[in-house]
């Protein structure tokens, strides 16, 4: 690793404290692929891992550092020879081992969850971080609930794990208490009175419950830290930890006042967020910085005019910088002509300009009765010509037998325009037997991409929104549609029939041959 003074080191805690936070466990394989990519993304550090907590903790440590290439594996211990020897024997495949050792040294902590003196915990400070680094060179040691310790014993405990040959030293805000201010001036005066304190490595360990971890990371690293642990998407118990794509953006964009670098390739950043929120099935709050599906969205027409313009002026910093593809605007009813025509463009649309005109009154109509209108309405209003001839084909009726008896069957009327046909089909489940019968009664090569319910609202009798989408490789085509009913299968029925109609629609879609680019008119008028 650099030698800089300003590199500043991110552990990564996504598979320990992140994994930790309540539903977001991850199979073996999902902690592979997590590691593999932290990794290739320039992580320093990952923490894989609590190899005591559990057989499954251990194996993923210890495959993680079979697996991991550049990064230290660090495994986590509290101060006991029994944790710490499992630590060591679980990251000792990697080529950079370290042992995570911790334990609490704040009042309430102490007296209460360890039920031990002050001295006590003196004590197992160095004879854990003796036995740890009897096992490996870098031991890293944290102080657990440091920003509510008091700050004599602070020091005395921070002096204690660095005499006992601790490498890098963690100031954990376990609990998400402290504020910027608060922690700067903790770090600086740690780095300031305990003796030895420039020989290691200060670390950051920040708690969201007050929604300030990132800014308290950030302001340790401008008092002196040089490690901050972090987790994607901000995973972590309770609130979280502080995000990892945020500090390495605020470190990016704002380099004038954070003058520090880190190892992270930027641009993989989404790619991370995704793969994160995938394998814990933890969905990204949409306005979620830097990787939330808004946080490159425009909606309101001033904004979206000026970023037509000039994309500064609304956005600090690119989405390609953080791999989020391209700068997206949101259409709704503040959209103006401007918008609409860039998102046709985007969408692959050449309309002359009384086609455009059409288009852009029906876009605003629909605009005004619905809240989001997404690229598939935009889509879906040009071909309506189109699309009315093959919305034709409706779900008339559903009857479906599930349950353990199998095998389970589907009897589906549709209306294709020309009358009703009753087919049935059997399937691997219920909705497998449902879309076996529309494969039947319309027979098409679209595979099916994407296959997802939520529950619109609570209860067992909530509406079920069903979201389809279909693929066909050949033509490279794909579409998608949404459909709602108290009834999931018939909810299924009607998205997957949906998504075939739009397909068919995308496919008939008629572009006029060398016609007009976006209508001139269209583009010099803002909205
Ligand atoms: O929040 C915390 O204090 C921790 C320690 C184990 C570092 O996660
Ligand atoms: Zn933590």
């Amino acid at each position: 690793m650099s030698n800089d003074k300003n590199r500043v080191i991110i552990f990564d805690t996504t598979l320990r404290d992140g994994e930790q936070s309540p539903g977001a466990t991850m199979t073996l394989e999902e902690k592979l692929q997590v590691a593999g990519l932290l990794d290739e993304m320039g992580v320093d550090v990952i923490e894989a891992g609590f190899p005591i907590a559990s057989p499954g903790d251990f194996e993923s440590v210890s495959e993680v550092a079979k697996l991991v290439k550049n990064a230290s594996v660090a495994g986590l211990s509290r101060a006991s020879e029994k944790d710490i020897n499992a630590a060591a024997e679980a990251v000792r495949h990697c080529a950079r081992p370290r042992i995570h050792t911790f334990i609490s040294t704040s009042p309430v902590h102490m007296k209460y969850k360890l039920r031990k003196e002050p001295d006590e915990v003196l004590e197992l400070i160095v004879s854990s971080v003796t036995h740890a680094r009897g096992k490996v060179e870098d031991v890293e040691w944290s102080a657990e609930d440091a920003t509510r310790t008091e700050h004599d014993f602070l020091c005395r405990c921070v002096e204690a794990a660095i005499k006992a040959g601790a490498t890098t030293i963690n100031i954990p805000d376990t609990v998400g208490y402290t504020v910027p201010e608060e922690f700067t001036a903790l770090i600086t005066m740690l780095r300031e009175r305990v003796p030895g304190a420039d020989e290691v490595i200060f670390s950051t360990h920040c708690h969201n419950d007050l929604g300030l971890a990132v800014a308290n990371s950030l302001a340790g690293v401008k008092a002196g830290a040089r490690q901050i642990e972090c987790t994607i998407n901000g995973l972590g118990e309770r609130a979280g930890n502080a995000a990892l794509e945020e500090v390495v953006m605020a470190m990016n964009v704002r380099r004038d006042v954070f003058p520090f670098t880190t190892g992270i390739d930027a641009t993989m950043l989404t790619r991370a967020s995704k793969l994160v929120s995938a394998a814990t099935s933890f969905p990204v709050q949409y306005n979620k910085a830097i990787v939330g599906r808004n946080a490159f969205a425009h909606e309101s027409g001033i904004h979206q005019d000026g970023m037509l313009k000039h994309t500064q002026t609304y956005e600090i910093m690119t989405p390609e910088a953080v791999g989020a593809g391209k700068t997206s605007l949101v259409m709704g009813k503040h959209s103006g002509r401007h918008a609409f025509a860039r998102k046709l463009e985007e969408l692959g649309y050449k309309l002359a300009d009384n086609a455009f005109q059409d288009a852009f009154q029906r876009f605003k109509e629909l605009a005004d009765r619905k809240k989001h209108v997404y690229d598939e309405d935009i889509e879906a209003l040009v071909d309506e010509n189109i699309a009315t001839a093959t919305d034709a084909r409706k779900v008339v009726a559903l009857t479906v037998i599930a349950g353990t008896m199998g095998p389970q069957m589907a009897t589906l009327t549709v209306d294709a325009g020309d009358g009703h046909q009753t087919v049935q089909a059997t399937g691997n489940g219920p909705v497998d037997a449902t879309f076996n019968a529309i494969k039947k009664a319309f027979p098409h090569d679209a595979k099916l991409a994407l296959y997802q319910v939520h529950s619109v609202t609570h209860g067992t009798d909530a509406q079920a929104e069903v979201s389809v989408r279909l693929e066909d490789e050949k033509a490279g085509l794909s579409s998608t549609s949404k459909a709602a009913d108290p009834d999931t299968l018939v909810a299924s029925a009607k998205a997957y029939l949906a998504a075939l109609n739009r397909l068919e629609a995308k496919r008939q879609r008629v572009r006029p041959e060398g016609g007009e680019n976006i209508s001139e008119e269209a583009r010099r008028s803002g909205p």
